[in-house]
């Protein structure tokens, strides 16, 4: 490669790292303003922090990497890292901390983002993996992205009136489509070692072998939901995995988070406005054991992670595995719901532009997809660039989410993409398909 060669791929790394920065940047603005300072220092649910504490954990994650770790310089305010640090306390004590106020956590946020913008424009970004491609940007990009996801999530839980609005993401529809695909047996490439901005839980690249299954086309409908919680699901000890049936007991849990029932109809809460449960949008706020649950009652399973990812990414003619189930092209709004562009899924069987090579929809975007399989390592799996991000998480405590929803930007979301919860969780804009041995 030439000198001048070199130069210019840096230069499109940098512009990629200030588009990705600043795109995070105005959706956390967004998150942060449309609401008073009273609701940003609210607790809105114990299962969260307040909305305060992201914006500043924002601020001091992008200092402590882009700034210290990367460019060398001295803390801003070391005094407030442990307040940020998500592993020192639990979120349900976040409010209790002595939290910078609104506007200081603005200031903060945005002082450290003029310091990062000076070192974006003269680092190298050769020379360790940390800046190699850009890395350290990317993930931090990605992990604001994270934060306006968990955002939205609080959003949700708020109560009072609508602070958001978007618009109606596209039709969808099954008519004509099959309800299930099969993927035929063999092996296929399962991580990334090439993606530059993938995280470690996504590396290395590796080989699996599987049997054949059916997949469903698309995720499960809320009205394909609703005939489980008709016909007794909730109420019928069968169907459920062994904590699952004591939570819903405990928790006296007879439909998904949010649901409502008044009369003879089901109504849903969504971002303030209580509306008729849409019956062909995938169903959302489910946990892992209202997913089981209910794959159990079809006569059916959740997909592994790799059966996922095999359906997301594998190309049958190439034999390649791809970086997402269209081909190797960024996402975009006519191939995936992502990026809080709408509020809610589109319906089941929208985004023609976004099918696999065997016709399955909605692998990505509009709900992230319980998995059945615990969060692991791979094989050859290192922790980097810190073993909270991952790591301290692997064990059959938690489960893996494939897919991203629409509240998750693209920077954060690909073909190889892991996230993971508890079981239990539902706040979360979860939903899954099912599948089956064939
Ligand atoms: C990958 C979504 C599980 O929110 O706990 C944010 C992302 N890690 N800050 C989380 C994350 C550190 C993480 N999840
Ligand atoms: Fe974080």
């Amino acid at each position: 490669m030439s000198e001048s060669q070199v130069a210019s791929d840096e230069e499109a790394l940098r512009l990629r790292a200030l588009d990705a920065l600043t795109a995070a940047r105005s959706r956390t603005a967004l998150l942060t303003t449309c609401v008073d300072d009273h609701e940003l220092t609210a607790q809105h649910s114990p299962l969260m922090s307040p909305l305060v504490w992201d914006l500043a954990h924002i601020g001091n994650q992008e200092e402590q990497w882009l700034l210290r770790a990367v460019a060398g310089r001295e803390a801003i305010r070391p005094e407030i890292d442990s307040v940020y640090d998500a592993f020192e306390h639990p979120r349900a004590e976040r409010p209790m901390l002595p939290l910078l106020s609104p506007a200081e956590s603005r200031a903060y946020a945005s002082d450290v983002r003029g310091r990062v913008l000076e070192v974006l424009d003269q680092h190298p970004l050769c020379g360790g993996p940390l800046v190699d491609s850009g890395f350290a940007f990317g993930m931090i990009a990605q992990h604001e992205q994270q934060h306006d996801e968990t955002m939205l999530i609080t959003h949700q839980l708020r109560h009072g009136p609508a602070a958001l609005d978007a618009p109606e993401p596209p039709l969808g529809g099954m008519a004509g489509l099959p309800s299930e695909v099969l993927v035929p047996a063999g092996p296929f490439t399962m991580g990334t070692s090439a993606e530059p901005w993938a995280l470690d839980n996504e590396r290395p690249a590796h080989r699996r072998e599987l049997p054949a299954y059916f997949l469903d086309t698309a995720p499960v409908t809320n009205g394909a939901f609703l005939a489980f919680v008709d016909d007794g699901g909730y109420a019928d000890e069968r169907w459920w995995a062994d904590g699952g049936w004591d939570q819903i007991r405990k928790h006296d849990i007879e439909a998904p988070l949010f649901w409502r029932r008044e009369g003879g109809q089901w109504l849903r809460r969504r971002f303030g406005v209580t509306e008729p449960v849409p019956p062909e949008e995938p169903v959302l706020h489910v946990s892992w054991y209202e997913a089981d649950a209910y794959a159990r009652w079809a006569g059916r399973r959740l997909p592994t992670e790799a059966e996922w990812e095999k359906a997301a990414r594998h190309d049958p003619v190439s034999g390649r595995s791809r970086r997402y189930p269209w081909g190797d092209g960024d996402p975009a709004p006519d191939r995936a719901n992502l990026g809080q562009r709408h509020l809610r899924p589109a319906p089941a069987g929208a985004y023609p532009e976004g099918a696999s090579p065997l016709g399955i929809r909605q692998l990505i975007g509009d709900v992230w997809e319980w998995t059945s399989s615990d969060f692991l390592p791979y094989p050859g799996f290192v922790a980097f660039p810190y073993r909270e991000y991952s790591e301290v998480f692997f064990g059959s405590d938690y489960k893996v989410l494939r897919g991203g929803s629409f509240a998750v930007d693209q920077v954060a979301c690909r073909g190889t993409f892991r996230n993971w919860d508890l079981p239990v969780r539902r706040q979360i804009f979860s939903g899954f398909r099912t599948a089956r041995d064939a």
